[in-house]
């Protein structure tokens, strides 16, 4: 029965969930040999996993580390972000990416989003500029490549550095050839277990230039120089390892990181087709100009005028996860506080992210609950357009 899961008759359909990672006896293969090897970090597979990653990348070096935010701290502090300075970043992304230039008492300094790809505007961005400036974060939002020509010719006019948010981009490419990740610039990859590839919890930084590699490594390790003897510390660091558990699963995901992209790509195509005639429904844009989306999230925006908790709650009683994502950062409470944001400064941003909604999304949805989610969402809009 089309757009039903339920396995019998009358028996209540399965929630069906935001995501779901893909994990089989590869994995599990993988992690019981580092369990029985008795190395369970800084053994063989960290190495394995950061060659792996940026051969599949085509770029030169990567560093695992334990989390998006760890490689995003690290990045901007390999960069030369310092204290003062000003990190251009896109408000419309989850918090990490603006949290990370804190950390090192640098400033976000937002600048609004294109409202098609949803990525930071090159145009905003330069407006932004300050002779405070130090770098250009952008952030491959929802998979979809930043326009990072844009961003490479406004960093050489004013002798920035780059490190891009790839955190929800693994697979992505951008239109001039390289995979998002790819450019030689420090980007971040994030392995949650929502992610394209998951270690459970990880990250990876990307990158061509080793001194800022040997750095990365050092500092997700204590402050420790690989050629020291144990203990010895010539540098604040901090704990940011990826253990070999993690790696060893970062292996065997990205062994199969093609059929899982795919697998997301078909149930992408197959939510386009069910909801394309929904009045007023925005889809995320398609790929244009040659640039192609590394699908990690179906994020809609509703028509203006639908009530967004509403939504949720209706598709929840009829056992369908949904969320509103992503908020716009510089009107969360602390970002207010603390730097005094205030509604109507970056407009397409906070429209975009009034009306946003993630709905289920992982590789292996079923044509049926595609079906099922994209039924109850018409359902819901075309009852909250009536009343
Ligand atoms: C855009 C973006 N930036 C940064 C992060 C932070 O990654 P992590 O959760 O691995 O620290 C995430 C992850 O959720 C993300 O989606």
């Amino acid at each position: 029965m089309a757009g039903r899961d339920a396995a019998q008759g009358s028996a209540p359909e399965a929630v069906i969930p935001l995501a779901r990672p893909v994990l089989g006896e590869a994995e599990e293969r993988a992690v019981l040999e580092v369990l029985r090897s008795g190395q369970l970090s800084l053994g063989p597979r960290l190495a394995a996993f950061e060659r792996a990653f940026a051969a599949r990348l085509g770029v030169q070096l990567a560093s695992a580390v334990s989390s998006g935010t760890a490689g995003l701290h690290l990045a901007l502090r390999a960069v030369g972000v310092g204290e003062g300075e000003e990190v251009i970043t896109s408000p419309f992304s989850f918090v990490a990416s603006a949290n990370a230039a804190l950390y090192e008492r640098a400033r976000p300094v937002f600048a609004d989003i294109d409202p098609i790809t949803l990525t930071l505007d090159p145009q905003a961005a330069a407006a932004a500029v300050s002779e405070r400036t130090r770098a250009l974060l952008p952030v491959h939002i929802f998979g979809y490549p930043a326009d990072m020509p844009a961003f490479e010719r406004l960093a050489a006019r004013h002798g920035l550095a780059i490190v891009e948010d790839a955190c929800e981009a693994l697979g992505a490419v951008h239109a001039d050839g390289p995979a998002v990740g790819g450019r030689g610039h420090p980007a971040v990859f994030g392995f949650y277990a929502n992610k394209q590839l998951t270690t459970g919890e990880g990250g990876m930084v990307t990158l061509a230039d080793a001194a800022l590699k040997e750095r990365i490594d050092s500092e997700r390790n204590q402050g420790r120089a690989p050629d020291m003897g144990w203990l010895d510390h010539d540098r604040l660091g901090f704990n940011y390892r990826l253990s070999d558990i993690a790696c060893a699963l970062g292996i065997a995901q990205l062994q199969r990181l093609d059929e899982m992209l795919a697998a997301r790509a078909r149930v992408a195509e197959l939510y386009r087709a069910a909801l394309a005639e929904v009045e007023g429904l925005q889809l995320p844009c398609a790929d244009r100009d040659g640039d192609a989306r590394g699908w990690f999230v179906f994020v809609v925006q509703l028509p203006p005028g639908v009530d967004r908790d509403e939504t949720v709650r209706a598709l929840a009683e009829r056992g369908i996860q949904s969320k509103p994502y992503l908020p716009a950062i510089h009107l969360m409470s602390f970002y207010r506080e603390r730097f005094g944001h205030r509604p109507g400064e970056f407009p397409v941003c906070e429209d975009v992210a009034a009306r946003s909604l993630a709905l289920p999304f992982f590789p292996a949805m079923s044509e049926g609950q595609i079906a099922r989610v994209s039924a109850q969402l018409r359902a819901t809009i075309e009852r909250a357009v009536a009343t």
